[in-house]
């Protein structure tokens, strides 16, 4: 019999094999390649089971000592980079004990009582998981700090509001600017509201269908901080949904993906706006750069990247739903493939976030060229229609009287303001010298004192609202 069954892959499992692996279907099989960054989430688990194995007398408290001793020092020799990784070895969590069991022997053996790679694996994922939301979630609130900053600076800023990309009505850009942290403080919601699906603990289901071992589930739950807002421990309640499912990291991808589509949005704007034919804004030339052979070109990287990028993230959304959707219960090394989809879109995500951070706070606004689109497109003829309405005409009519007055001022290369008196009064008599102030743009904003409109009392109400709720 081989001395210790996980030395090397060719006497791997048990004796039941009589071949060793090819180095194609080693290659082919092995996850170590990417699975190693679960490293940290893999000791935590283990520490966790050992405690308890031994707290119910599975396992000796020297066993236990010696496992922990024995896993300190695997984790220094990670971090330090000391660790010899093997690809025989096929995944990180053989790799970690094999190494256990070199350094501390009999005991190392011992930790996989009660344990199965699969609910171990699933267990990983869900810490490793959960802990990055916690970073996305504050890479969120500071993102939308930086938003309400920009909104705050602008609430006066008037910027043509757009449908169909056709100038409507004006807007002021910082009212503009909270749309977006709407967008990205429901981004969060979501990722908390994902965070409690994730924090659950699979350990103790074993291979699918629990283990014949006294295991107390719950006091691992708790060491692993798996515990609900009441501090109530969660741990999975089926064995076979639990090493079987990835819904979890699924939903994580929809929010991300989600976040990822605002962020997208935003992008295209900002692309947009730096064009020429807009430029409403310059972004820091730190975000930008330049053309080979055009030396007059600033281009948008970033944010066009970001928008590319978002493609990339919904794509492992699909992956990720497809993988899933054929697999009978329980466990299937299908769910190897969930790895690698799932941390390119947490890093993926993560590194737009923080340059977005940087990149918001670099904006510059230039309020004359907004200003001047917003009167090029009659953005105030809705203002004009309303004021007749106040003058008792019926809708329906003056947007009719509004609609002939638009087509005066094409004619004459004027705006709605620049038209005289006189000129507006054929259109209809009652209107008198105060609709100048209901023309201008500044008295369009103004007039949309509703809650949630772009009036920027309005606006500077949300930005209080908002920097109380995100404690700025
Ligand atoms: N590397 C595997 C994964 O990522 C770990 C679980 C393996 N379990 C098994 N029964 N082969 O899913």
């Amino acid at each position: 019999m081989a001395s210790n069954p996980l030395d090397t892959k060719s006497t791997a499992w048990s004796a039941l094999f009589s071949e060793p692996m090819s180095e194609l279907v080693q290659r082919y099989t092995a996850s170590v390649g990417f699975d190693r960054r679960l490293w940290r989430a893999d000791i935590a688990g283990s520490r966790a089971h050992a405690e308890m194995l031994a707290a119910q007398g599975i396992i000796s408290s020297d066993d236990q000592r010696a496992i922990e001793r024995g896993l300190a020092q695997i984790a220094s020799e990670i971090e330090s980079g000391a660790f010899a990784w093997k690809l025989e070895l096929e995944d990180v969590h053989l790799n970690i004990e094999a190494r256990l069991t070199q350094l501390v022997g009999d005991a190392g053996k011992r930790l996989h009582t009660g344990r199965s790679r699969n609910d171990q694996v699933a267990t990983d994922l869900r810490l490793w998981l959960r802990d990055e939301i916690d970073a996305i979630g504050a890479l969120l609130v500071e993102l939308q700090r930086a938003l309400v900053e920009l909104a705050d600076a602008h609430a006066d800023t008037i910027l043509p509001g757009f449908t169909h990309l056709q100038v409507a009505q004006p807007v002021s850009f910082g009212h503009h600017m909270l749309a977006y942290v709407e967008m990205f403080a429901r981004d969060a919601e979501r990722m908390a509201d994902a965070r409690q699906r994730t924090n659950r603990l699979p350990l103790g289901a074993a291979a699918l269908a629990g283990t014949s071992y006294p295991l107390d589930r719950e006091r691992v739950a708790r060491t692993l901080g798996m515990v609900d807002a009441d501090g109530a421990p969660c741990v999975c309640q089926n064995s076979i949904d639990a090493v079987s499912d990835r819904d979890f990291a699924i939903e994580f991808c929809a929010a991300a993906s989600l976040a990822m589509v605002h962020v997208s949005r935003l992008s295209e704007e900002l692309v947009l706006w730096m064009s020429q034919s807009f430029g409403f804004i310059e972004l820091a030339d730190r975000f930008c750069t330049g053309s080979s052979i055009m030396p007059q070109k600033k281009n948008p990287d970033v944010p066009e990247l970001a928008r590319g990028k978002t493609g990339r993230v919904v794509g492992h959304l699909m992956g990720l739903l497809t993988l899933m959707k054929g697999q009978p219960l329980a466990y299937n090394k299908d769910n190897q493939e969930d790895k690698e989809p799932l941390f390119d879109s947490v890093d993926t995500l993560k590194d737009t976030l923080r340059i977005f951070c940087e990149m918001v706070g670099g904006i510059v606004v230039k309020p004359e060229a907004m200003e001047r689109a917003a009167r090029r497109g009659y953005a105030t003829a809705t203002d004009l229609a309303d004021y007749l309405v106040k003058k008792g005409l019926p809708f329906r009519d003056a947007h009719e009287a509004v609609a002939h007055a638009v087509k005066q001022a094409i004619a004459e290369g004027r705006d709605l303001s620049e038209l005289p008196l006189a000129t507006l009064q054929r259109l209809h008599p009652a209107i008198g010298d105060d609709v100048f102030a209901v023309l201008t743009l500044g008295g369009s904003l103004a007039a949309r004192d509703v809650l949630g409109g772009t009036a920027p009392v309005q606006v500077r109400a949300q930005v209080a609202r908002h920097r109380a709720r995100l404690g700025a």
